[in-house]
């Protein structure tokens, strides 16, 4: 059985974007990240890598195209724990088996260094 299948399918799949974004955009240290996109394209982008890590592992392109898109941003690392926290808190709350949790956060952790571009004093 896949993640994604473990974990409930699409819309088990929807429902943890959905729960994950709300959880970040009503966090003070990370909402003021999104207010400024205004292009739709990116944020539904931000939405699809986080989709494919919920079912197993981001599909993602690592290296420049990452890096640039975050560049700008001056993410710093507790940003980036923050909205890692945001989606185990979601996959916990929806009762993912930790092993799989795990497994996400693993596959999300090499892309700390091309989006963190601040190291907090
Ligand atoms: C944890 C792993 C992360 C992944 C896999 C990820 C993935 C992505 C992707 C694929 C895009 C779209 C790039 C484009 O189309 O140009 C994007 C943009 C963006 N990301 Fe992330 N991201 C991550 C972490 C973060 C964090 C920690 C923050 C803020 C605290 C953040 C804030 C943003 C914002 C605001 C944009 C839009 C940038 C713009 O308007 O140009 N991301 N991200």
């Amino acid at each position: 059985m896949s993640i994604f299948d473990s974990i409930g399918g699409a819309p088990a799949v929807s429902v943890a974007v959905d729960k994950f974004y709300g959880r970040v955009l009503s966090d003070p240290q990370l909402a003021h990240y999104f207010y400024g996109v205004s292009d739709i394209d990116k944020l539904k982008a931000h939405q699809r890598a986080f989709i494919a890590a919920a079912i197993g592992g981001p599909d993602l392109y690592r290296g420049r195209d990452m890096a640039a898109a975050h560049a700008k941003l001056g993410i710093t690392d507790p940003d980036f724990d923050a909205v890692v926290g945001h989606l185990v808190a979601t996959l916990t709350e929806l009762e993912v088996p930790n092993e799989i949790i795990a497994n996400i956060g693993s596959a999300l952790a090499p892309l700390r260094s091309d989006i963190v571009s601040v190291t907090a004093p």
